[in-house]
């Protein structure tokens, strides 16, 4: 199949990109570059250098490539930076999208699949709802969480104009190679990399905050069989098991191999106390099962970022 991977570049969606050529799929990868890294990109993917905001750029793309299949990872991800500047996030997060879509119904686009994030749609569970399920109410506690779940509503409805089919995958926290260990966000990434330094690491709050975390692998085998179903709606993908913040330093410090102890300081705004995933639609749809368990993830990661990425930052 020909399929149009937007955010491609990136961390999750470049690890989905390299599956599906595996699979023998023609892939196309539009991504402005802009948190994402052209060592991503795979040099058998076709790659455009445009940003999603761009209706004209994103509008020749399809022209041109023709794709069957949209893969929309292109996002603007960081919640800090969506309480900051609500604007820039709902420009990249909604309009952007919309032209996406836009461009998908234009050119009769067979399969849509949109990645949302099922961390920051339900906003504050209480613990006795967790793990969360699709049809619990959606009240984001963030600008990021409002913009990714809109585009939701989008989909739903040019499903009913225009017969788009698609399926909407509510990721929990994705770790793996490929997450960039200087971002703001990806917890397991960014305490790995400090603590190979030999840094002390920060955690916000108290420690308990909990996330439910999902290996790279299984997250790329859940794009994998959204390409095997018919099935339209939304789908959770997740543990269901809430993992805290303090668990997440224990498992990296016990694979780093170090006895430094992290540092608190005040939660920040936009965050969640506790948010895991009920995924058994993923399981009855897709066939989808966490399958890599979070220490294992977490060495695999650890690994990565020893060799990988401090091979890239001697040479660079
Ligand atoms: N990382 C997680 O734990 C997580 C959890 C839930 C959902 N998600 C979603 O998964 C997707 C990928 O996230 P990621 O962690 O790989 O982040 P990432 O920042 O590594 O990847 C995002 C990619 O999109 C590109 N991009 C951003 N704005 C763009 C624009 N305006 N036009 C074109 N390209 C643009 C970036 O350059 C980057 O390559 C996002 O949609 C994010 O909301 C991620």
């Amino acid at each position: 199949m020909k399929i149009l991977i937007t955010g491609g570049a990136g961390f999750i969606a470049s690890n989905v990109a390299d599956e599906y050529l595996q699979q023998g799929h023609e892939v196309a990868v539009l991504d402005n570059l802009s948190t994402g890294f052209r060592h991503n990109l795979n040099p058998k993917a076709r790659f455009y250098e445009v940003d999603i905001r761009d209706a004209a750029g994103v509008d020749r793309v399809f022209d041109e490539f023709k794709p069957e299949v949209v893969n929309h990872h292109a996002a603007q991800m960081d919640v800090r930076k969506s309480t900051r500047d609500p604007v820039f996030d709902a420009q990249c997060n909604i309009l952007g999208s919309l032209n996406v879509i836009l461009a998908a119904v234009r050119t009769s686009v067979k399969r849509f699949i949109y990645i949302s994030t099922g961390g920051a749609v339900y906003g504050d569970v209480p613990k006795k709802d967790l793990p969360a399920a699709e049809s619990y109410p959606i009240n984001p506690i963030s600008q990021y969480g409002i913009s990714k779940h809109t585009v939701e509503h989008y989909l739903y409805l040019y499903n009913r104009l225009q017969s788009l089919s698609y399926i909407v995958l509510r990721y929990p926290n994705v770790f793996g190679p490929r997450q960039t260990p200087h971002g703001e966000a990806g917890v397991v990434a960014i305490f790995s990399g400090l603590l190979l330094d030999g840094k002390p690491c920060t955690i916000f709050g108290d420690g308990s905050k909990t996330r439910d975390y999902v290996f790279i692998g299984d997250i790329v085998r859940a794009n994998v069989l959204a390409l095997q179903t018919d099935f339209c709606g939304i789908v959770n993908i997740g543990s269901g098991i809430g993992t805290s913040d303090r668990q997440v330093y224990d498992a990296v410090a016990a694979a780093v191999g170090t006895k430094l102890q992290p540092a608190y300081t005040t939660v920040r705004p936009g965050e969640v106390e506790h948010i895991y995933l009920n995924a058994a639609r993923a399981t009855k749809i897709l066939g989808w099962k966490q399958g890599v368990p979070f220490p294992e993830g977490v060495r695999r990661t650890v690994e990565y970022i020893r060799t990988v990425e401090r091979q890239r930052a001697e040479k660079s």
